[in-house]
This record gives C-alpha cells, structure tokens and sequence, in this order.
C-alpha cells in the first residue's frame, strides 16, 4: 500500500492528538485517504512524553525534517508567526505540501503563502486553524460553493466562550477561569490573543475570505475583547432575555463587507446564544440554502487533530489517489468496505418514557413498579396526574432507566395484561447525546 509521509513541526497539544489519532484509527483513515498516512519524523525543541513516539524519528533540528526527501507533507504545529512562516517558505521551496493549525500565520501572511503554494503546485491546507474540529472551512469552500453568502457569524475563540459562560453560570472570577482554560490547553501561548478577540479576529479573517472570495485582511478587522465585561453586565443581559457572547460577524455589503469582533447581546432563545463552554458554532447565511450552523468543539489536542488529519486526508486524495473520483462515493475506498450488520430495534439502548392508563386503585402502581423490577426496568421517576372525573382511569407517566428495548417490550405486554391498566403504553425513547 502506498503512504503519505509526514513531517511534523511542534509536538504540542495539536501535535500530540494528531499522533495519536493516527496510531489509534490508522485502518479507518486509511481505508478513507486511499493510503496510509505515517509520521515519519518530529521536530521540536525538546522531546515530551504526550504520544507514543514509537516508530518516529525525532530531532531538533526543523531544517533536517523540512529537507527529509522521505517526507511529503509537512505540517506546521508550532504556532506563532516568524519561525512558523519560515518554516511554511521552506517546506513549500522544498516541494513539500503543507499542512497548518497556524490561523495567526494564515490570517496574516495566508494571501503571499497561498501564492507561493501555487506557484509550486501544492497543496497549503489550514482547516484546523478555524474553530478546532469543525469542518467549517470546508462547508463553506466546498458543500456551500452554489451560495452567495450574505454573513458569517460565530463563537470562534473556546477561551473566551468558556469564560463567558462560567462567569454567568457560575458567578467566577475572570482570571480564575482564564487559569483553568490555561491548564487545559485551550488558550493561546499569549491569551490576550484570547481574552482581547485577537484569536478570533484571525479566524473571522480567514471565514470572511472563505466566505466573501475576498483577500485576506486581519489588519482591518474591528476587534474588541472581553476582558472589560463585569458579571454585572452578563446578569442584566440575563435579566432582559439575552446572553452577551463573544462573536465574530462578518457581513457582506454591495459596498464592501463587515469584518468585526466584539461582546454582543443575543436573545437566549437563539441557537448561537446557547452554545457554552469551549464550544464553538460559526453560523453562515447563504442566499440560496438559508442560515446553517456548524457546532462543536474549538479547541482541544484531539478535536484540533482531527481537522489537521483531515487535511493530510485531503493531501494523500489529491497526491496519491489513482482514481478519478478524488473523494470516495462512500467516504471509504469500495475494497474498505466493512461487513456491520444493522442491528434488529429490540438490541438498542434507550431510556423510555411510559404513559399509562390505570384505574385508581390501592395497589395499581406496585403492580406496575414489580413487572419493571422484575424485568430489571430501573424506574427514574413517577408523575401520577389526577382524574378529572369520577370513575376515571388516571395517567400514570414514568421515566425509565437505560435498558435493552427487547426487556421494555416484554415488561409493557404484562403491564398492558394487567386488568387495572387500560388501553396501550405510550411509550417514547429518550436518548442524550
Ligand atoms: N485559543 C484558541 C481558542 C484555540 O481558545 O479557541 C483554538 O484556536
């Protein structure tokens, strides 16, 4: 089988995850791209025990992986901008394509680093640098091509979403939560980059260019931070129906487009004023398919990972692949195939709501909750609503437990044999996702 082989610079966060995404689901991801995908090489300061670096050359030296002739794609992990755009120059003077996280790099020098990309012919693919692991870039490149798009906004920086949320949750204090997403790895090496909006505004630069076909032009976008918002002002906003959230918009005129970062009021009933935590949401307006809205994680080791595999993914497709048809009609070259039968409704797992209909009798409900326990159904809880008229039967309404449906549909024929019970079980699954 052929291999894409890859070079990494950094072995950070991101760098971390996408060594062990690749390890962990190498037959899947290679049954996808048509090849395997292996690290062959990492370079970086000093050597650190997040991965499992078994198999993979390391050295210190960025300039002895950039000219490996083994390596075919080099992915820029490091982050920052000079030594990271050196780094980019390089690899592509060197024939290599390049993969980055790097939205700063992108936001900033992305107009001359795609011109030197194609002038050489190669690829420079960047999904990761835009909301982590969704695959934003690529709806709007790609499943969104026939629109106009009219605007672009989001959630687009996981610090500053997560701050925001616990100080409104949770009364917190700014620095406090701004230490705890340090630890965790979601803030910048500087998270003023975070707290100030200018993380966001990268992103915003990218989204915008993506979105409008127009120029890169992160020096001209509006940026305004959080760090000045009081828990004072997230509780009237609460209080008038709203939550304050960090966004960037970007909007487009007949006169040129809107490209802007700042706190902003939406009423909580919209979807984006929900979104909580480190989560992200970029939400697009197109002219002809309405507004979408693509959610989930912004940050994180493995969620970062599984865009930047996604572009080596997109690399060894557009490389190695001998097929005609670049992206699999079923995600997965036809020989990668797997055999998984679809299992029959009676082996899922679910929760259940029940709604009964029973007389109103001593006794009524311990015969209901003994079929349950003798099925070994877990009742959660138990409304008994009242009757509205003499002589009437009563609802009884109870959540279940998780339990394999084959035991639900066993215990709801005895309880529907039941004499006090009358008519059907209504039942309805629950599920959390
Ligand atoms: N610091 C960024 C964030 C990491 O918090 O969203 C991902 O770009």
């Amino acid at each position: 089988m052929k291999s894409l082989k890859v070079g990494i610079c950094g072995l950070g966060t991101v760098a971390s995850g996408v060594i062990n995404v690749l390890k962990r689901n190498q037959n899947e991801i290679s049954a996808r791209a048509g090849c395997s995908i292996d690290v062959v090489q990492v370079a970086s300061r000093r050597m650190r025990d997040n991965c499992d670096m078994q198999g993979i050359a390391f050295t210190t030296s960025i300039d002895e992986l950039i000219d490996n002739p083994e390596i075919d794609v080099v992915a820029e992990l490091i982050g920052g901008y000079d030594l990271a755009k050196d780094i980019v120059i390089k690899a592509l003077n060197n024939g290599k394509h390049v993969v980055t996280a790097n939205k700063a790099l992108i936001a900033e020098h992305g107009n001359e680093l795609f011109a030197l990309a194609n002038s050489k012919g190669l690829v420079l693919a960047y999904e990761a640098g835009v909301a982590g692991g969704i695959p934003v870039i690529k709806a709007l490149r790609e499943g969104l091509s026939a629109n106009q798009i009219n605007c672009v906004a989001g959630i687009i920086n996981g610090t500053g979403n997560f701050i925001l949320t616990e100080m409104k949750d949770k009364g917190r204090d700014f620095a406090d939560v701004l230490a705890e997403a340090q630890a965790l790895g979601y803030a910048e090496a500087d998270p003023t980059f975070d707290v100030e909006g200018i993380d966001a505004a990268h992103k915003l630069a990218i989204l915008a260019s993506v979105a409008f076909g127009v120029p890169l032009q992160f020096d001209k976008a509006f940026t305004e931070g959080i760090s000045g918002l009081s828990t004072e002002d997230i509780n009237n906003a609460t209080a008038l129906g709203y939550r304050v959230k960090h966004l960037g918009i970007a909007r487009r005129h007949a006169h040129g487009i809107e490209l802007r970062v700042h706190p902003t009021l939406i009423p909580q009933a919209q979807l984006l004023a929900n979104v909580d935590g480190v989560m992200n949401a970029v939400l697009v307006d197109g002219d002809a398919v309405g507004q979408t809205l693509y959610y989930g994680p912004g940050a994180g080791s493995e969620a970062t990972a599984s865009a930047v595999i996604a572009d080596l993914v997109d690399v060894a497709r557009a490389v190695l692949s001998d097929s005609p048809v670049l992206v699999p009609y079923l995600g997965v070259m036809p020989d990668k195939l797997v055999e998984l039968p679809v299992l029959p409704i009676t082996e899922i797992q679910s929760a259940y709501y029940l709604r009964l209909s029973a007389e109103d009798h001593p006794g009524v409900l311990a015969k209901v909750s003994s079929i349950m326990s003798d099925s070994g159904i877990n009742i959660e809880s138990v409304i008994q609503k009242d009757k509205e008229r003499e002589n009437e039967v009563i609802p009884l309404v109870m959540l279940t437990q998780t339990v394999q449906e084959s035991k639900m549909i066993a215990a709801i024929a005895k309880i529907e044999a039941l004499p006090e019970i009358k008519g059907s079980v209504v039942r309805i699954r629950v599920e959390q996702f």
